[in-house]
């Protein structure tokens, strides 16, 4: 039997920590990630930071006992899913157009809370027997979102989600115009990274809160437009 690697010791830690205090170490974790990946620990010998952030974008899912053992790219599904008709997707667009609005910055963009119609398909049983069917038992955690990156230079930094978006699923509303500059990219430990260009209408689910995941900076005349519905596993800690 191989010796345990720090992984497995902060795995293991992680089971001894308070809520409170894993979530403390998650954000640590989740920050080195972002960090490294940003690029700011260049004075660094390039070993270190590989092992560093490989070491950080390992720990992210091991932090969530053994609900997670699948976890390579932190990808559930990719692509039109079937919990939505055509329906919904243009009941959403026009929710959001309506809800821009309202949308209060966070960081580098916009978002907007507490949507009917998106609280409503949040809780939908369409929605949420899929996400059983792929990951197991998930409860919803009322927390549904409309993003905005709708101005020159609007994006986020490489990041892990809060507990509220555990499981995420997102779906794409709006990119245009066709020329598409911003990105949506996940970090998955030492593998390339994984460039998701959603159509109108795709979704990504996700483990956010174990993926290290980013969105590159819009340029002028560009619009991104998304809905974000926030999952947990019924077994994480
Ligand atoms: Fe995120």
């Amino acid at each position: 039997m191989s010796a345990p690697t720090l992984v497995d010791r902060l795995s293991h830690l992680s089971t001894e920590l308070t809520a409170a205090e894993r979530e403390n170490l998650k954000f640590l974790l989740s920050m080195a990630a972002g960090g490294l990946l940003s690029g700011h620990a260049r004075a660094v010998p390039e070993e270190l930071r590989a092992v560093a952030l490989a070491t950080a974008q390992r720990s992210l899912p091991r932090l969530h006992g053994g609900v997670r053992p699948a976890f390579e790219t932190g990808v559930v599904f990719l692509g039109r899913g079937p919990f939505f008709s055509e329906e919904d997707i243009a009941a959403l667009d026009a929710e959001s157009r309506r809800y821009r609005e309202r949308a209060e910055r966070f960081h580098d963009h916009y978002v907007a809370s507490g949507a009917p119609l998106a609280r409503e398909l949040a809780l939908s049983t369409k929605v949420h027997d899929f996400l059983v069917s792929q990951v197991g038992p998930v409860l919803p955690t009322h927390k549904a979102n409309y993003l905005y990156y709708d101005e020159p230079g609007l994006g986020i930094d490489p990041h892990v989600d809060k507990d509220e978006f555990s499981l995420n699923v997102l779906t794409m509303l709006q990119h245009s115009p066709e020329d598409r500059h911003s990105e949506l990219i996940l970090h998955p430990p030492e593998q390339d990274a994984l460039r998701v260009h959603l159509a109108p209408g795709e979704s990504l689910v996700f483990f956010a809160d174990s993926v290290t995941h980013q969105r590159t900076r819009t340029v002028a005349g560009e619009t991104v437009r998304l809905v974000s519905f926030g999952y947990r596993t019924i077994g994480s800690v």
